[in-house]
C-alpha cells in the first residue's frame, strides 16, 4: 500500500508511470489512496485554473446512430427508442438560448447519423460562429473521414470530442460489433489531432470486460496522447442493450481516476460527466472535488432530452431541465468554485498567472 503513494509521488512529480506502475495504481484504490490522489489532483488543478469551473452547452442534434456499440441506449439495433433529429433552426434556437445563459463553448454532439453531410454541418457551424464569432464549437459526432473532419475545421470547429472507449484492442472489441475498428477510432483520433483540433478522448469507467490492465493501458494511453480533454464517467448499464445483465461501473474508482489523470496533464480540460451525475446525486460535485474543471449542462430541447438515453435513469432530462444551469452554478459554488462565463480553453501553467 506504501508503495502506492510512493507512485503518487511520483505522477505528481513527473508525469509518467510505466504501464505496470498505473495498474499497480489502479489496483491500490482504498479511501485513503483516493483521499491523497484528491488533493494532490486539486493542488495541481489550482495552480492552473485557480477555482474557475468552465461550463460547456450540450445540444444533443440526434439520436438516430448507424453503429450497434454494445454499450449504449440509443444503438441502432434498439427498436424502442424514439429517434429524433434536430433540424438547423433547432440548434441555433437551442444555442442563442446558450448564449444568454453564459455559455461561450457550444458541443454539438449525436449519433452517426447519415443526413449530417458535411455540407449541413459546414452550414450550421459557419452559421454559429458568424453569430457568436467569441464562442468556440466543440463536435462530437463519432467517426468520419478526414477529409470530412477538414471540412468541418475550416467551417470554424474548435474541438472535437471522440472517446477512444479502451486503449486495449481485445477489449475494444468485446464492446463494439466487427464492422467497427479499434484501429480506425485510433485514426480518427490521430487525425484530429494533425488538423488542429483541441482532441479529446475518453472511456467509461467499468465498462464490461474492463480489467485494472485495460485501465493501465487507458492512463498510458492518455499520457502518451497527450489530448486537451478527456471525458470519463462511470458505464451504466441500459435495459435495452446486450449489456443489460452487466453491472454498472463505479463513483469510486471513477473518481479515483479522475484525479490520477489530473496528475498525468495538469492542464487537461476535464469534465465532471453527466453520467457522474446520475450514479450518485453529488456526483459532479465529487468530481470536481477529485479533480475535474468542466460541466457540460444540457441545452438541447426539453422535448428531446428523454430521447437521448444512453443509460438508464440520465439526470436532466424533466421539467426541472430549462434550470440545468441555474442548478450546477449552485452545486459547484457549494463547493466553493465558480462558473465562469468564458470560451474556457485549455490554459498552460505559464499562461494561467
Ligand atoms: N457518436 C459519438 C461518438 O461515438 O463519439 C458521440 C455520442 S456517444 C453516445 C458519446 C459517449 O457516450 C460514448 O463515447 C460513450 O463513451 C458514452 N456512452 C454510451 N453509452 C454509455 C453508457 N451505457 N454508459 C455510460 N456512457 C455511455
Ligand atoms: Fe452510436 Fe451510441 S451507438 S451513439
Amino acid at each position: 500500500m506504501n508503495n502506492v503513494f510512493k507512485l503518487l509521488d511520483r505522477l505528481e512529480a513527473e508525469h509518467c508511470l510505466t504501464l505496470d506502475e498505473y495498474e499497480a495504481l489502479i489496483n491500490g484504490l482504498s479511501k485513503e489512496t483516493a483521499d491523497y490522489a484528491a488533493k494532490k489532483a486539486v493542488k495541481a488543478r489550482q495552480a492552473v485554473y485557480g477555482n474557475d469551473v468552465y461550463i460547456r452547452g450540450l445540444i444533443e442534434i440526434s439520436n438516430i446512430c448507424k453503429n450497434d456499440c454494445y454499450y449504449c441506449g440509443i444503438r441502432n439495433s434498439n427498436k424502442k427508442c424514439e429517434r429524433y433529429r434536430l433540424t438547423k433552426e433547432d440548434i441555433l434556437d437551442s444555442a442563442a438560448e446558450g448564449y444568454s445563459l453564459g455559455f461561450r463553448t457550444f458541443v454539438l454532439q449525436g449519433g452517426e447519423d447519415a443526413k449530417f453531410t458535411d455540407t449541413f454541418l459546414v452550414d450550421v457551424i459557419k452559421n454559429l460562429k458568424a453569430l457568436y464569432p467569441e464562442c468556440a464549437i466543440t463536435l462530437s459526432l463519432g467517426e468520419r473521414s478526414k477529409e470530412s473532419y477538414k471540412a468541418l475545421r475550416d467551417a470554424g470547429a474548435d474541438r472535437y470530442l471522440l472517446r477512444h472507449e479502451t486503449a486495449d484492442k481485445e477489449h475494444y472489441e468485446k464492446l463494439h460489433p466487427q464492422n467497427m475498428s479499434f484501429e480506425n477510432r485510433m485514426e480518427c483520433l490521430k487525425n484530429l489531432k494533425d488538423l488542429g483540433y483541441q482532441v479529446g478522448c475518453g472511456f467509461m469507467v467499468g465498462s464490461p470486460f474492463q480489467t485494472s490492465r485495460t485501465l493501465a493501458k487507458d492512463l498510458k494511453f492518455i499520457e502518451e496522447f497527450a489530448p486537451a480533454m478527456c471525458g470519463i464517467g462511470p458505464y451504466l448499464t441500459h435495459k435495452d442493450t446486450p449489456f443489460s445483465n452487466m453491472p454498472s461501473g463505479s463513483l469510486e474508482l471513477t473518481l479515483y481516476l479522475l484525479s490520477i489523470i489530473r496528475l498525468i496533464d495538469p492542464t487537461l480540460l476535464l469534465p465532471a460527466t453527466t453520467a457522474l451525475g446520475t450514479i450518485h446525486p453529488k456526483g459532479r460535485e465529487m468530481g470536481i472535488l477529485a479533480g475535474a474543471n468542466v460541466v457540460m449542462p444540457n441545452l438541447s430541447p426539453i422535448s428531446v432530452r428523454k430521447k437521448y438515453e444512453l443509460y438508464d435513469n440520465k439526470i436532466c432530462t424533466g421539467d426541472e431541465a430549462a434550470e440545468c444551469k441555474v442548478c450546477l452554478t449552485k452545486r459547484i459554488e457549494s463547493v466553493g468554485y465558480k462558473i465562469v462565463t468564458a470560451r474556457g480553453d485549455r490554459l498552460t501553467n505559464s499562461n494561467s498567472e
